[in-house]
């Protein structure tokens, strides 16, 4: 790894800051899905026995207006934290004054304090997201100047609390999940065991044109599924119903197809429904036969087996988006097909990205047979489309 990680520095009775992705899902305020909180636990737990004064932050959804403040709260992620590392974890209901400095101050070695979610800053004026430089002069003056970067969910952001803070301080340095994350997603794509299989799916072509064009270009093949999969159809000047159609990225995936050839493949049957619901009637068609008035919601049995055939000799797998609404049972065959299928590779590395696909794999019951499930959704695309992540760039190099 080109830049610094928290093994090059003492750590040694240090206040150290480090920015972490605790954006987890909560609903009435208990934790759906701690992955990226137990993921991070390695580095926060390497920190204090290193004897150091740890300072954590992290951002919680979008803060947009003051109502917003207490469904997003980091207190419930403060608590599970403690449970999940068995000591009291500091909880600090604020993001800057008095209160957060003095804490930091009574902050003893071996000992954790997390502060409320950096985007309480973006009501006056966007300051966390718009990295406002005040800002992250003000959060890097908490430390003594260390800096640990293992939020590699946000780093594809250029925020204060990521970016503005590593500009401020003498030692910006990766975490283990950063490092992994980036160890990972970086051979996968850059130097791969082949075959390598992507395999692509999610509701909108718009959002992964970019990914799709960089993949077409480093894998073997690549298997588009998902409500993506129908504007290709519809390029390929099939009827799809009511599936979900972008009338506007027709003509790009028709281009797409034509420079790709045979490398990328599209579903060949459909499981349509008379209703967006899990009561719906169901039936499967090929791919060129979805009748009016239905709507494609999950890939069919014949694309189910042919996409798990190709993944059969793959060497080097990487997935991201769902194949169907797996949401609803009815609806997650597809998906539920790939997961078992990448389960059985033994011989392969295989990698998920993305929070929808990442939590079907761990829905399926397979997740452990994955090699790597991204904490990234945004920024392992961002990087599988071949960017710079801003927070991994403003590390310091090694
Ligand atoms: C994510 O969940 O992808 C990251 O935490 C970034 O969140 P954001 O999309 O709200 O910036």
């Amino acid at each position: 790894m080109a830049k610094k990680t928290v093994k090059d520095v003492d750590l040694k009775g240090k206040k150290v800051l480090m920015r972490v992705d605790f954006n987890v899902p909560i609903k009435d305020g208990v934790i759906k899905d701690d992955n990226r909180m137990v993921q991070a636990l390695p580095t926060i737990q390497y920190v204090l026995e290193q004897g150091a004064k740890l300072i954590l932050f992290s951002h919680l959804g979008k803060v947009k207006k003051e109502e917003d403040k207490a469904a997003l709260t980091m207190s419930p992620v403060a608590d599970h934290l403690s449970e999940l590392l068995g000591q009291e974890v500091t909880f600090v209901p604020t993001t800057r004054g008095k209160e957060l400095e003095d804490a930091i101050a009574d902050l003893e070695e071996g000992h954790v304090l997390l502060f409320e979610n950096t985007r309480f800053e973006d009501l006056d004026g966007k300051k966390e997201s718009g990295n406002d430089p005040e800002l992250g002069k003000y959060w890097a003056s908490l430390g003594d100047g260390i800096f640990v970067n293992d939020a590699f969910g946000t780093a594809h952001r250029s925020h204060a609390s990521n970016v503005g803070i590593a500009s401020n301080v003498d030692q910006a340095v990766a975490g283990f999940l950063m490092e992994k994350e980036l160890k990972f997603l970086g051979e996968a794509v850059n130097n791969p065991k082949r075959p390598l299989v992507a395999i692509l799916g999610g509701a909108k072509v718009s959002d992964k044109i970019a990914v799709i064009k960089a993949l077409l270009e480093k894998a073997d093949k690549v298997l588009i599924g998902g409500g993506m999969a129908y504007t290709f159809l519809k390029a390929k000047g099939y009827e799809v119903g009511k599936s979900l159609l972008e009338e506007d990225r027709i003509e790009l995936a028709k281009e797409l197809m034509e420079q790709a050839g045979d490398k990328l493949v599209l579903p060949v049957d459909i499981t349509v429904a008379d209703d967006f619901s899990n009561d719906a009637n169901i039936k499967e068609v090929p791919a060129d036969a979805i009748p009016e008035g239905w709507e494609g919601l999950d890939s069919g049995s014949k694309t189910n087996e042919l996409f798990s055939n190709i993944l059969q000799d793959a060497k080097t797998v990487v997935w991201n988006g769902p194949m169907g609404v797996f949401e609803m049972e009815k609806f997650a065959r597809g998906t539920n097909a790939i997961c078992q299928a990448v389960a059985h590779l033994t011989d392969a590395i295989t990698i998920v990205g993305g929070g929808d696909s990442a939590s079907a794999a761990k829905n399926s019951g397979f997740a452990d047979k994955f090699t790597h499930i991204s904490t990234g959704g945004g920024a392992s695309l961002k990087f599988l489309e071949g960017k710079p992540l801003p927070g991994v760039e403003a590390l310091s190099d090694k």
